[in-house]
């Protein structure tokens, strides 16, 4: 963790590499891939400050860390994570609507305890941080405390956060229900409280559509009327039983996806994991609205949920973000959420690059959260949240890495085989908020 003072100028020599825009799905060509290898990015009061070559240091007033021969990158953002849901990542042997009820909410039931709140939500934003996540979008729980624990946790290590209480009005166990006005109420007052405090955004968060009465939704949109700015997540066609339920709840609406957009909930802002079962009408929906995916392929495979069409979300022009979803997801480093990506892909005969993952982990998800202007790039100006790898962590990886012709391959094998033992150090505005500890784990054999 890092002192109680900012160091005004630090300095870091490593190999830069970030986007200047939107690389493409497949065939990994150089356009919009930024690298620079053997650079200095120079970081004055929390911000980017320049970038200039290996060979010309910052003079002797900036603090300067040499990393050579290490990859250094925008810190990551994960668009879709239940901060609650640490106690059931791995739960065995069901699909998702069996492994809600039977995982899930209970666990989510123990957050309305405020201690048991606080204590998760410290470990959670550790663990993001551990994995090279600097920027996350997040379910608590229904309980307004997981929230006020969650805000806090970000708010001490300055990090950029998009949450807001979940609601839930039905088909849900009690103690994990709220009803219309309560929810009203208790959002109304996070909003005042959390909205806009230093990188805290709030997020109207209906968990799905079957867990919400039509008023809920109805209220859940005109809170997205009443605060401009404020962000909305929900869940979306992730699996057959599920979308087939919500027909049969909501036999008016067109889709899935509609029902949200009835209920005023679909806007630049909007966040909507999963998104496997939607058809074109759907995408261009999402497209004309400026609402993403937030594309969870960890959980996908996990829980058996299917395989997201990604190049039809690139044909419609509609945004895509990549997500952990732990605990559907089994882990919290976006590497491996990439590397299951490529996978799911290759199961629909793309073969995702590896500049378009990590573009979808940085300035695409920053992009599509309209803050690219903060977060996502190695651009003068941004804060510096960054996170610095070894390229290769074991004797199999630092093999392929020596072998490796073009940066591309270089890439995507750091991408297919590295996960948070490649991490040295995280920083959120410009301060140490992860370092490695113990041995070198680019020396450890594995
Ligand atoms: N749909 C509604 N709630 C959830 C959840 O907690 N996780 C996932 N993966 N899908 C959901
Ligand atoms: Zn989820």
């Amino acid at each position: 963790m890092s002192g109680a003072h900012p160091i005004p100028r630090r300095a870091l020599r490593a190999d830069l590499l970030d986007f200047t825009g939107d690389p493409g799905l497949g065939a990994p060509g150089l356009g919009m891939v930024r690298h620079r290898p053997d650079h200095w990015l120079l970081i004055e009061h929390g911000r980017i400050a320049a970038v200039q070559p290996g060979a010309r240091p910052p003079g002797p007033d900036w603090l300067c860390e040499d990393h050579r021969g290490q990859l250094l990158t925008p810190g990551l953002i994960d668009t879709h994570v239940h901060s609650v849901q640490l106690d059931v990542i791995a739960s065995y042997g069901s699909e998702l609507l069996d492994w809600l009820e039977r995982y899930t909410f209970p666990a989510e039931a123990r957050h309305a305890d405020a201690a048991h709140a606080r204590e998760q939500a410290e470990t959670f934003a550790d663990a993001l941080l551990a994995h090279g996540t600097t920027s996350a979008v997040v379910f608590p729980s229904v309980h307004a405390t997981s929230v006020d624990a969650l805000f806090g946790a970000a708010q001490r290590r300055g990090m950029r956060l998009i949450t807001g209480k979940v609601l839930m009005d039905r088909h849900a166990p009690e103690g994990l229900r709220d009803d219309v006005s309560q929810a009203q109420a208790q959002c109304q007052a996070l909003i005042a409280r959390w909205h806009g405090t230093d990188r805290l955004a709030y997020a109207v968060t209906p968990r799905f559509a079957a867990t919400s009465t039509p008023e809920q939704l109805a209220m859940a949109g005109a809170l997205l009327q009443l605060h401009a700015g404020v962000y909305m997540q929900t869940h979306v066609a992730e699996s057959r039983a599920e979308v087939a339920w919500i027909a049969r709840l909501f036999p008016e609406a067109r889709s899935y996806l509609d029902v949200y957009h009835r209920a005023g909930l679909l806007n630049e802002r909007a966040v909507l994991a999963h998104g496997i079962w939607l058809d074109d009408a759907d995408r261009k929906l999402l497209a004309d609205t400026g609402a993403q995916v937030a594309h969870s392929p960890s959980s996908n495979l996990f829980l058996g949920s299917g395989l997201f069409d990604w190049q039809a979300m690139v044909d419609a022009r509609a945004e895509v973000s990549l997500a952990s979803d732990v605990g559907g997801g089994t882990s919290l480093s976006m590497l491996r959420t990439m590397a299951d990506a490529y996978r799911v892909q290759a199961l629909r005969g793309v073969r995702l690059s590896a500049f378009k993952a990590l573009h979808s982990a940085t300035l695409g998800a920053a992009r599509a959260l309209k803050l690219e202007h903060e977060i996502g790039s190695l651009e003068p100006g941004r804060i510096a949240d960054v996170t610095l790898w070894d390229w290769a962590a074991g004797s199999v990886a630092r093999s392929r890495d020596a072998l490796a012709r073009d940066l591309h391959e270089r890439l995507f094998a750091w991408m297919m085989l590295a996960d948070e033992r490649n991490l040295v150090t995280t920083l959120v505005a410009g301060r140490t908020q992860y370092k490695r500890r113990g041995n070198d784990a680019g020396a450890l054999e594995s």
